[in-house]
Parts: C-alpha cells; structure tokens; sequence
C-alpha cells in the first residue's frame, strides 16, 4: 500500500507512542506500529508528540496586526483600545484589513493552528471588514479553515444601524451570530438582544457565539438567557458564550442554579485566558480578582469549554504570538488546574474541544479522518503548554505546510542526553569549606 505521506515513530496525545501515521488523498488511512510502505514523503516524529492541530475559536481578524496604528495604545487600558478601534475603522482599508489577516493567517498555520472563528465587526455601515475577512476566508481555504461571527461590536440596539448590518453580513456569507449582551445600554435590551440574536441563529440555522458578561459584575447575567433562548428554541450544541467573566465573580448559591441550566441547554463556553487575565479586576484595589470563568465547574458540568486567543498585537493587546500553548498556559495558571489531569486537558482545550464548538468535520487523529495534525518538539500536552514546544512540522490534508527548527536547550549539551546528573551538583571545595567553618 503506497501512502502520500507517513509520520513514522509518533507519540499521540493519549499516550500510545510508536505509531506510524499513514495518509492518503488527504485523510488518515492507517495509525499503527511497523507501517511498512512506500510514501512520496516521510516525516520522522523521533518519538515525539504528534498531535491534532490547534483550534482558535475566538479571534477578531480584522483588528489584528494593526498594532500602533494610528498610534499606540500608551496606557494599555481597555478604555483607550475602544477609543483606538473607533479611531482606527474609518481609516483602515479594505486592502489593509485583507493584507495583515493574510500575514496573520500565515503566522498562525506556522503556530500549527489549522482552524479559526473570528469576530468580525459589522458597526460600519460600509461592512469593509465583512468584505475583507470573506474574500480572506476564501484565499486561506486551502490550508486554514476560517469561521467567521457576525459582531455588532457597539450593541445590536445600541448601535443604530448594528441589527440592518448584522443580517447584511448573515446574507453576505458569514457563519455565526455574534452579540455583546452586556453593552447594550440596559440589562432588559441585553435580555432583548441575545432573544433576538438566538431567533436570527434559529430561522437561518446557524450557530450563535456571543461575548456574555465580559464584565466583573456579578449581576450581568446575560448567560442564563442565552441558556434560556438555547434551550427554548432547540439550538442545543450550536451556542457558545464567549468571555463569560461576570461568573467568576458571581454568587456561589446563584451559580449552582446556573451551571445545570447551561448544561441543560447544550451551551459552550469560551473563556479568553490572556485577555481575562489582564482586563478583569481593573475596578479592584486588593484582592484583584482573576476574572477567569469557572473553567473546571463548567468542564465537569458537562459543557464544552475552550480556550481562545481573542487579541494579537491590536488596540486592545500589544502581544500575543498565535501560540495556542501561550494561551493554554495561561489558562491553567489562572484557573490553577495544575492536577496531571487538569493540565492534559488544558492541552484538549486549544485542540479537540475547539473542534467541537466550531463544528470541524473530519478532525482528529484517526483513520478516515482529515491528514491534519503537527508534529511537537514535546515528548506529551503537558510538556507541550510547559516549553510552547516547538512546531517541527504542520500538516495539512497531508502535505507538509510549515517546518520550524528543532530548539535546542540545555539538556540537549553533549553528555547530557535529556537528564541532569546529580554529579553536576557535588559541592565544591569552596562550599564545602564555607559549610564547615
Ligand atoms: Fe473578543
């Protein structure tokens, strides 16, 4: 049997370890040991980690990259990246926006990330972002899977024209109905907002993803509507509330009412770990709060949870690398999910549980399933979220799209073969002397 592609001597994330990977006409035809076949091409895992490719499911593509124009974001607050975004919009051109999600786009496939759900601000009448990130979504079809979220970023009702430019955008091509609940002037024309958002989802039969109570108060409770509206009109496994911070800070009692019902309804949720940890708890002197939602309750609920980036180099956030590791880590950190098991998680939230939300056909490291997957300097997901392993190699329908350069550390020096000898460590006459003294 000839293949296009094998991986030879791969470890998979659940841990089975000397695996050869073949592919054929884009899929996974074979995952065993000893796969002896010809293949146009080889890549020779060496035993390290081969994993599906990472998974964004938040992102806004039309503000990133855009870093320092017109000017920086000096303070760093949120409330002068709004003031940014807003001086930003009028200037930026269609061309631009094309261009730097392009570069983007390309960065992010070299970071093994294979699939993305971006934002996409429609509160401008011109809808050039919308334009810009559909014609971006069909150049990088071939090697990145871009979903894209109608946002009225100013508020459906909020915003005079957000509601005629959301549908414009649904007409137009775009795959999800976005919200922002929370910034709507009142808390009844948010309930009113995420009614009418759902509705829209429910009579073009498309999924919803909202940013929900991206606030530190406790009584922004606009997650319990989008369960309620989920669970009215049957839209179970096809909304996700994105941010969901207000639950970190909200009232245990109230919360163990809440979970159920959102599990109830088939909700997902999208916590931001880069993003939550720096905005959240800037009202707060000390303690400061985390700000991060309740990733494990919600996990263990039963609901799919997943990690995105949300913000790279824009006027809200001057860093990030598309390196869903990065944003692994940090999720771990601030939810203190330092259990072996909590941690391999982390690793399923950038990869698997993504997928899911997103809805990907054919992902996942298995026979019959898309040829998609990158090759980790990393022996398993925990080593993976501690070093931000290098990507040897991404894959795509079983072509090799993007090498990196193996890093070498400190444990690779000659004579150190991966362990630290305690040899290394003997005290030295001096020390020893200055023991004795
Ligand atoms: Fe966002």
């Amino acid at each position: 049997m000839a293949f296009d592609l094998i991986v030879t001597n791969a470890t998979l994330p659940d841990g089975r370890a000397g695996l050869d990977i073949g592919c054929r006409d884009g899929r996974i035809v074979a995952i065993e040991r000893g796969l002896a076949a010809e293949a146009a091409e080889t890549v020779e895992a060496g035993g390290q980690l081969v994993a599906p490719p990472f998974v964004d499911p938040h992102f806004h593509m039309d503000a990133t990259l855009s870093l320092g124009r017109p000017r920086m974001n000096v303070s760093g607050t949120l409330l002068e990246g709004i003031g940014l975004w807003g001086e930003l919009k009028p200037l930026q051109t269609r061309e631009e926006i094309v261009e730097r999600a392009l570069r983007y786009c390309d960065l992010a496939v070299s970071q093994g990330i294979l699939a993305i759900r971006s934002h996409v601000d429609v509160c401008d009448d011109s809808l050039k972002g919308v334009e810009a990130l559909l014609e971006v979504r069909r150049k990088v079809a071939p090697y990145l899977d871009l979903q894209l979220v109608a946002f009225p970023q100013d508020g459906l009702y909020r915003d005079p024209t957000a509601e005629a430019n959301l549908l414009r955008a649904l007409d137009m091509g775009v795959d999800v109905v976005g919200g922002i609940p929370h910034f709507e002037r009142t808390m009844e024309a948010g309930a009113a907002s995420v009614e009418r958002l759902c509705e829209i989802a429910a009579e073009r039969g498309l999924r919803v993803d909202m940013h929900c109570d991206e606030t530190d108060d406790p009584l922004s409770r606009h997650v319990e509507s989008l369960a309620y509206h989920a669970q009215r009109l049957g839209l179970r496994d096809r909304v996700a509330g994105s941010h969901l911070t207000s639950m970190h800070s909200m009232d245990n009692y109230y919360v163990s009412k809440l979970v159920p019902l959102m599990a109830e309804a088939g909700l997902a949720a999208i916590p931001n770990p880069l993003i939550n940890i720096m905005i959240q708890g800037r009202h707060d002197s000390y303690p400061k709060r985390r700000g991060q939602t309740r990733v494990p309750e919600l996990r263990d609920a039963g609901l799919a949870v997943a990690f995105g980036s949300d913000c790279v180099m824009d006027p809200w956030y001057s860093l990030g690398n598309a390196d869903m590791l990065e944003v692994a880590a940090m999720g771990l950190h601030v939810g203190q999910l330092s259990a072996r098991a909590d941690m391999a998680w982390c690793f399923e939230a950038v990869t698997s549980q993504p997928a899911g939300i997103l809805g990907l056909d054919g992902y996942g490291l298995a026979p019959g399933k898309n040829a998609d997957m990158v090759l980790l300097q990393a022996r398993d997901p925990v080593e993976a979220i501690r070093l931000k392993a290098t990507r040897l190699a991404v894959i795509r329908r079983g072509r090799v799209i993007a090498r990196t350069p193996a890093r070498r550390t400190a444990l690779d020096l000659p004579g150190r073969p991966g362990v630290v000898d305690p040899a290394d460590y003997a005290p030295s006459e001096q020390a020893d002397g200055i023991a004795g003294s």
